[in-house]
């Protein structure tokens, strides 16, 4: 059994169409979006350019609120992209567009640090975007709202608790991406998440929150843009 999505199902079936079988039902899963820009090689190199970002030096946390940048016509192209599917992500929830970015930073990770588990309280969504690094570097990783299940249910010993054969989509305590460059997580921003420490030399990653746009009609708003 995998994740079923039955939101749109009928939930009110007769006894007789189930005496045979044991129905799954999957409820309130933790929905990660998933998405590689298309014009990745021009954001890497627009925002290395404009931020100063070179492998010499290792910035660590930079509160660039680029989500404001007006003049660079990437960005805006990048901010507009990630808008989009973050709004499309909203959707998906069926929560009410549209959502804006209200805070946006970027990590030029020191070499041998991580980012430990963390929540960005406050926010309805957060993305992250693999800006500069090596798919093979340490993965960010998410963690299960029921990851503290105590009575150890999967049978899982010391020595084999990162082994992901022990669980599913249901049962896994935490889920990891690989960071592929160009991609784009977008989440809920109470997700507990987290980057390991990373192992190559370079990365740099665009962190951003969004949180619901104030307009004065919404459904004038919704008639006359694209989310
Ligand atoms: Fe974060």
């Amino acid at each position: 059994m995998n994740n079923v999505d039955i939101t749109n199902s009928q939930l009110h079936f007769q006894p007789e169409d189930n005496y045979k079988k044991l129905s799954l039902h999957s409820w309130f899963p933790t929905i990660v979006g998933v998405v590689d820009c298309p014009f990745y090689e021009e954001v890497k190199e627009k925002f290395c350019e404009f931020y100063n970002i070179n492998d010499d030096v290792d910035m660590g946390m930079n509160w660039s609120a680029f989500h404001n940048e007006k003049d660079v016509w990437v960005i805006k192209k990048f901010n507009k992209w990630v808008t989009k599917n973050v709004n499309e992500y909203a959707k998906f929830h069926k929560h009410v567009t549209p959502f804006e970015c209200t805070e946006s930073w970027f990590i030029d990770y020191q070499q041998y640090t991580h980012n430990p588990w963390h929540k960005h309280n406050g926010s309805v969504y957060s993305t992250v975007f693999f800006l500069v690094s090596d798919k093979n570097d340490s993965p960010t990783c998410f963690r299960s709202p029921e990851y503290g299940d105590m009575k150890n249910p999967s049978g899982v010993t010391s020595d084999t608790a990162g082994e992901y054969r022990f669980y599913n989509t249901v049962s896994a305590p935490t889920c990891r991406y690989a960071p592929i460059p160009g991609r784009l997580l977008i989440f809920r921003s109470q997700t507990e998440h987290m980057a390991d420490f990373k192992t190559t030399k370079k990365r740099v990653i665009i962190s951003q929150n969004f949180n619901q746009k104030k307009v004065e009609s919404r459904m004038e708003y919704l008639t006359n843009n694209e989310y």
